[in-house]
């Protein structure tokens, strides 16, 4: 097996990330435009609205909004296949639960999806990347709320209609998985716990909400066009047990068991035993109306989507629970202390599609670096060469030597663009740095780096340039 000669290579972005225009021709908030910036390991804050004199770095971004032309026009220049990018839900329903689209907002994303035609790059939109509108989860509590399946409904039915002619790819929930792993705030479900609530209640019914959601957008993509490819989104960490001991792999089984979770669900139909079994240990039930059981089984995705960044090693506590033992000597880390690991990555491409039989698309991968200009104002990322190249090498072993299927690639933050964990813009992904600050100073001036000609070049080859 090779891999296929129309392989999707692009790089992936998404709107509270990258667009700015927050407030632009009727947009409303989305939670992520009251997350303030931090930095490693330091949670963002979360306001209840937007205070005076806070920089919020979603607001301006790195203002796609209005730089679209010249940013699409350099992915084309680097050959870009594809290009992911979200939809921001609030741009099209300013509050969520309207009757009526906003039609400034239906018009950008026209723009864009025809300036991608241009040049014949192929448009991976994500429905869903943590931008639910802040007005949604302020009146009806966000996901844990079961009106949003209808509210996203109608947004899908929206965008799908207006769109079908232009998209053809489409992801429901970015990272489904990490509901499960509510630390952060917001990101996921958009639900920040309130005192004294049941969080395993409240996270089975949250999630149980979105499946349902991403279930019935795909019953609703399939009749609108029966040719869209609607694939679900998991943030894959692969795990190792720490030594050969059992119960060190029992460990990564049960570790694994939440992310198996929402694939099975989404891949399967069906709330699996790993499903049931996952309620059991965490002290949770649910009960599945025999309509919901039938839309869930009916709206299977097409393919499955995933980010792949670091692994992790796991053993059991004191309590058989599963945790992340101490640092893997074997590997090296990035400067936010996440493992490098590309082998992983073909491993995970194997782990998926052992178990779910589906086309995969990894629509994340990538190093966030400091990058520094050099005396001539150059970026010499020859470390985010390295990195990626390693990581493509083994993609390309998953494909011809263990024959998985793989649709595409996108490395994330294809352009520098806002951190979601941290807020920062000065962890940097991009083959194309942006010139800007996290205290959100600098001209927005794009400039190429060293990684630009690179892919260019592994682009033009089909992979084959990788040594
Ligand atoms: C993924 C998200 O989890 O990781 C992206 O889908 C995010 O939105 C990416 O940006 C990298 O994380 P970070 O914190 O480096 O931006």
């Amino acid at each position: 097996m090779k891999l296929r000669k129309n392989f999707l290579w692009g790089g992936a972005t998404a709107a509270n990330q990258y667009e700015g225009g927050y407030m632009k021709d009727g947009k409303g908030l989305s939670i992520a435009d009251v997350e303030k910036g931090s930095s490693h390991g330091v949670p963002r804050e979360v306001h209840s609205n937007i205070q005076e004199n806070e920089f919020y770095p979603s607001h301006e971004a790195v203002d796609f909004y209005h730089r679209y032309k010249e940013d699409i026009k350099l992915f084309a220049e680097m050959g870009f296949k594809c290009f992911r990018l979200s939809i921001s839900w609030p741009r099209i329903f300013p509050k969520g639960d309207e009757k009526k689209p906003n039609e400034a907002g239906l018009a950008f994303y026209d723009k864009i999806f025809d300036e991608l035609a241009k040049y014949n790059i192929e448009p991976i939109v994500t429905l869903s990347h943590y931008e639910t509108p802040l007005h949604l989860v302020k009146e009806y509590g966000s996901w844990r709320n079961r009106k949003l399946i209808s509210f996203f409904e109608n947004y899908c039915q929206v965008v799908f209609e207006r769109y079908k002619a232009k998209v053809q790819y489409w992801i429901t929930f970015n990272e489904i998985n990490e509901t499960m792993n509510q630390k952060e705030p917001y990101h996921q479900a958009g639900i920040l716990f309130t005192e004294g609530e049941n969080h395993t209640d409240t996270i089975l019914k949250a999630s149980h909400n979105m499946l349902v959601a991403s279930a019935k957008a795909v019953i609703l993509g399939h009749k609108i066009n029966p040719d869209f490819q609607i694939g679900c989104m998991l943030q894959y960490p692969m795990t190792y047990g720490k030594t050969c001991d059992p119960k060190d792999q029992l460990a990564k089984k049960l570790f694994m068991m939440p992310d198996f979770y929402y694939g099975d669900v989404m891949c399967k139909g069906y709330y699996t035993n790993t499903c049931t079994a996952q309620w059991k240990r965490m002290n949770g039930n649910l009960e599945v109306s025999p309509e919901d059981k039938r839309t869930l089984l009916e709206g299977k995705v097409d393919y499955i989507s995933f980010s792949y960044y670091f692994s992790t090693v796991i053993t059991l506590d004191s309590k058989g629970e599963p945790k992340v033992a101490e640092k893997n000597p074997y590997l090296s880390r990035t400067d936010w202390d996440w493992t490098i690991d590309p082998v992983g990555l073909r491993l995970s491409l194997n782990e998926l599609y052992d178990r779910y039989q589906l086309p995969l698309f990894i629509v994340e991968n990538g190093l966030g670096a400091v990058d520094q200009l050099n005396e001539e104002g150059k970026i010499i990322d020859t470390y985010r060469i390295d990195f990626l190249k390693k990581h493509i090498k083994e993609l390309i072993k998953a494909v011809e030597i263990d024959h998985v299927d793989v649709i595409g690639y996108t490395t994330w933050g294809c352009i520098d663009i806002v951190s979601v964990g941290t807020g920062e813009m000065k962890k940097r992904y991009g083959f194309i740095y942006v010139d800007k600050d996290d205290d959100g100073r600098g001209s927005l001036d794009r400039k190429r780096k060293e990684s630009f000609y690179w892919y260019k070049e592994v682009i033009a080859t089909n992979g084959k340039n990788i040594k």
